[in-house]
């Protein structure tokens, strides 16, 4: 396993994402604890983009469940009729936030959040497993640049959780 991450010196997020990919790909292949992989990920993510707040929640009965992340501390549970990560989830979809003032329902686990993009992951079921949010202090920091970088990282991620 790669010790450390190699950044291309670049504010082109697609470039950042075309290398950070398929780092993270070996960063988490051949381990199986589901814990250690979404640590690494959410460290890699924070690491190449400096993003102000990276983590997955965790479908665990009937809510979302704070899992590993990087960032300031962070709501614990999320309905899934609540913010932007429970609309993920309801509808499956990745969903970007411009204004995180302007969406309905949203949480705000910090008023330094001013933007944000969250991804579903499914398992083997269709159903989803967990969202990956990414929140950022600036306005309008997300496009389809990101959804399609971090969708390639979900991918990765049902990889691993097919086989939980
Ligand atoms: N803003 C999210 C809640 C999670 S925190 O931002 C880390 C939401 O509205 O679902």
């Amino acid at each position: 396993m790669a010790e450390s991450l190699l950044i291309p010196s670049t504010a082109n997020r697609k470039e950042i994402y075309d290398s950070l990919v398929p780092q993270i790909q070996a960063l988490t292949n051949g381990e199986g604890d589901l814990t250690a992989n979404l640590a690494n990920i959410s460290a890699a993510l924070k690491e190449a983009f400096g993003f102000f707040w990276v983590g997955f929640y965790l479908k665990k009965e009937n809510q979302l469940v704070l899992g590993p992340f990087q960032g300031p501390i962070a709501c614990t549970r999320i309905n899934f009729n609540r913010g932007v990560c429970g609309h993920c989830y309801t509808t499956k979809q990745v969903i970007i936030v411009p204004d995180v003032e302007a969406f309905p329902g949203h949480i705000a686990c910090s008023s330094a959040s001013k933007s944000e993009i969250v991804l579903p992951a499914f398992d083997k079921n269709g159903d989803v497993f967990l969202v990956l949010d990414v929140d950022s202090d600036k306005l309008n920091d997300f496009s389809e640049i990101d959804a399609l970088g971090l969708s390639e990282v979900m991918k990765i991620v049902e990889g691993f959780i097919s086989s939980q």
